[in-house]
């Protein structure tokens, strides 16, 4: 019996619930899965370390469907690979709640709302995967009673949501959360936990748009890719932990400056184990180089900011509240850039139950 199905006993019939959940940013990367494991598990070779992103979220409703499983997101019904992707995580929820391979599922709609400002572009997978397992597990498990859920489940459930995608793991708290690879082999210790609630320090993110449109290569894909041929990714993953613990600490003592350094370096890691990929993965343009350039000289100025990237063009700024306007503006002034959202630490995710 796995610690889910120890909590909560399957419905006979769903209920309606709704959940919502925030995205995050990796301050320290995730790149790169378990090699053998299952792929179902979807097990990351590295650790990570987020700041959960007090404007983008995901909002799902789950509920009972007498029309099949349908999942519509932004009022459009999804078809192919996304739907695919969002049906077969309804199932593992259904089976980590322990139903027996002759109990069927019963059929369940998901409608979703992504909130993302400005230009998009910004992955919503990590929202999305928390907040359909939240609303998922809430539709269709008794561990549920109505207004919030049992803080308990919140472990399991963020290794069931790495599942759906590794991001997702650590988009079920606010605040600063840490996501550990683990040890086991069946991925119940790949869970992420909550470092640092989201007023522990006036932290925050701006989100510096430098294209539209959707990323050249996938994450999973590049993540395989890299692992097979980059020449870089055994020093990536050997040096994760310590990167880990020394933004840990950083955190903890609210010292930017060291944290700063350790979430460049792990991003210009992370680029650079891409970069070596063959054939080589490029997620940024010319307009991402020059912002982190303006960037560093608006440090050498004073103005403290520390950049990451993920997979995609945009730069993320990490800085004190305090610096974040006129940060702000100085990077607005590159030329190639769309537009600057400034985001503050989000909240836990949350889930309420019609009874
Ligand atoms: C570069 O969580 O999207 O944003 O587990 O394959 O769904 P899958 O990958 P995903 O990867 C995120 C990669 C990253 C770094 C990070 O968020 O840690």
């Amino acid at each position: 019996m796995n610690a889910l199905s120890k909590l909560g006993q399957l419905r006979s019939s769903p209920r309606v619930a709704r959940s919502v959940a925030h995205a995050n940013i990796a301050l320290v990367k995730y790149w790169g899965k378990r090699p053998g494991a299952l792929p179902d598990l979807n097990l990351p070779a590295v650790g990570s370390l987020s700041m959960t992103l007090g404007e983008l979220r995901t909002e799902t409703e789950v509920g009972p469907s007498d029309a099949g499983d349908q999942f519509v997101l932004d009022g459009e019904t999804i078809t192919g690979p996304a739907r695919s992707r969002s049906i077969q995580h309804l199932d593992r929820v259904w089976r980590a709640f322990g139903a027996p391979e002759s109990r069927p599922r019963p059929t369940l709609y998901i409608r979703s709302r992504n909130h993302v400002p400005t230009a998009a572009g910004l992955a919503s997978s990590a929202s999305g995967f928390a907040a359909l397992t939240l609303a998922a597990s809430a539709a269709l498990t008794t561990c549920f009673d109505g207004l919030s859920a049992p803080r308990e489940v919140y472990g399991p459930l963020s290794a069931l949501a790495r599942r759906g995608s590794g991001s997702a793991a650590r988009s079920l708290w606010g605040g600063f959360v840490r996501l550990d690879r683990g040890t086991h082999d069946d991925g119940s210790d790949c869970r992420a936990r909550p470092l640092f609630a989201r007023d522990h320090w006036d932290l925050e993110l701006l989100v510096v748009h430098t294209a539209k449109g959707k990323k050249p290569v996938g994450s999973t894909d590049g993540m395989n890719r890299s692992r097979e041929t980059s020449p870089y990714y055994a020093p990536w993953v050997d040096h994760s932990e310590a990167d880990l613990d020394a933004a840990e600490a950083a955190l903890g003592r609210r010292d930017l400056a060291a944290l700063g350094d350790i979430v460049e370096h792990s991003c210009f890691k992370m680029h650079a184990c891409m970069l070596a990929t063959r054939p080589p993965i490029l997620y940024w343009n010319g307009t991402t180089l020059e912002v982190i350039r303006a960037l560093w000289e608006a440090r050498a100025r004073g103005l403290e900011g520390y950049a990451t990237s993920d997979a995609g063009p945009h730069v993320k700024v990490l800085c004190r509240a305090e610096t974040a306007t006129a940060l702000s503006e100085s990077l607005a002034a590159v030329p190639g850039v769309l537009g600057i959202d400034r985001v503050a630490p989000g909240p836990d995710a949350t889930v309420e139950v019609e009874l």
